[in-house]
């Protein structure tokens, strides 16, 4: 099924999730980049955006490549969140999207984020209130339940496509699953089966071919990728190739991956300053290099600054480095081996053991 955000209109698409201090405006770029579909803002609390909060609202910044993006709110007060989804639709996304999956305990147990899972009556007045009050496609996300004791997911999802839900993301687990064990698509495929607003299924995608395969097996309309994307945005690009081709993409090479850290980076200390921009781009360095041969020594050097020009001149002397680019050499070459016929084809661009 076509998911239609007013003009754009998405096919199998692939998601960047919403992910808190992740998808903001540089990583959303990134992710884009390298073929992610349809991508969520990072999600606001609805009592920040009324307050005028500028935190919340730098969080709303949308660049004309986003497009189409949604903008995240969450919150337990109705009133507030439609005052905060008009707010947030007036920063121009084509669409708005109602968290109610966060698991963490200052929202959960606040009735906000998958609080929401228990009073689920509350849940669709939400909703209902939110999707008549702004002119964008309303969509939400959340997750099987609370616990295991009650999954009520179908039925919710049912209502909330009465109320004027336009599409549903399904995180395969419970709230008090957090992140453990394993996403249930199962669960996901039944909600699909059971509504007729598009199903954007989300929950431990790692692995190209598993995008793939999500849609072939469990019939969803999108699937939506979170921390398999945070160390590996080219899953969004491997996943399409995968798709047309039938095949395992080379893993980036070493060029491929220090520029676009020396991208990700420069953006993000232009959004978020040098000294931020260069700390918070940590969490990303080690998986943009994971895989990479003799890279740990390397690694502990890069956390020793928070300077811009130090951290660019240590990131390009890494492509002269001749063990390296060799190291690499030699996954690029077994790659191609196991491509050929009777060969084994299934790696990834971490393929190799770090020192
Ligand atoms: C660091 C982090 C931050 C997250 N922040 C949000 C958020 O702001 N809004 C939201 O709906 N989900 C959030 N999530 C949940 C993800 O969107 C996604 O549902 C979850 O990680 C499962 O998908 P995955 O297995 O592909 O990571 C976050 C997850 C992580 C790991």
């Amino acid at each position: 099924m076509t998911i239609k955000y007013g003009k754009y209109e998405i096919d199998n698409g692939l998601y960047l999730a919403p992910m808190e201090d992740v998808s903001d405006y540089p990583f959303r770029m990134i992710c884009k980049k390298l073929g992610a579909d349809v991508v969520y803002s990072e999600f606001i609390s609805s009592e920040a955006l009324i307050r005028e909060a500028e935190k919340a609202f730098k969080k709303m910044t949308i660049k004309p490549e986003e497009h189409p993006i949604g903008i995240q709110i969450y919150g337990n007060r109705i009133e507030a969140m439609v005052e905060a989804a008009q707010i947030a639709a007036d920063k121009g996304p084509d669409f708005i999207d109602i968290n109610f999956g966060c698991p963490v305990k200052k929202v959960a147990l606040k009735g906000a984020g998958s609080g929401l899972l228990q009073d689920v009556p509350k849940m669709i007045a939400m909703c209902e209130a939110v999707a008549r009050a702004v002119e964008l496609p309303v969509t939400a996300k959340t997750r099987l339940g609370w616990d295991h004791k009650a999954i009520e997911i179908v039925e919710i999802a049912r209502q909330m496509e009465a109320v004027g839900i336009e599409a549903l993301a399904l995180h395969g687990r419970t709230r008090a699953q957090g992140y453990k064990g394993e996403a249930d698509w199962e669960w996901i495929a039944r909600v699909k089966e059971a509504v007729n607003i598009p199903v954007i299924g989300n929950g431990d995608i790692t692995e190209p071919r598993q995008a793939v395969e999500a849609f072939e097996k469990y019939k969803v309309d999108a699937v939506m990728i979170g921390r398999g994307a945070i160390h590996n945005p080219w899953i969004f690009r491997d996943a399409k190739h995968y798709r047309e081709t039938g095949e395992i993409a080379p893993p980036p090479s070493l060029e491929e991956r220090i520029d676009l850290l020396l991208e990700h980076l420069r953006m993000s200390v232009e959004y978020k300053g040098e000294r931020r921009g260069v700390i918070e781009m940590r969490k990303h360095t080690s998986g943009y290099l994971k895989g990479l041969p003799h890279i740990a020594r390397f690694r502990s050097q890069l956390v020793q600054t928070d300077r811009l020009d130090e951290t660019e001149e240590m990131l390009l002397s890494l492509k002269e480095n001749k063990m390296i680019r060799d190291a690499v050499k030699d996954i690029e070459q077994r790659h191609r081996h196991k491509q050929q016929p009777g060969g084994d084809e299934v790696i990834t661009c971490c393929a190799t053991e770090e020192e």
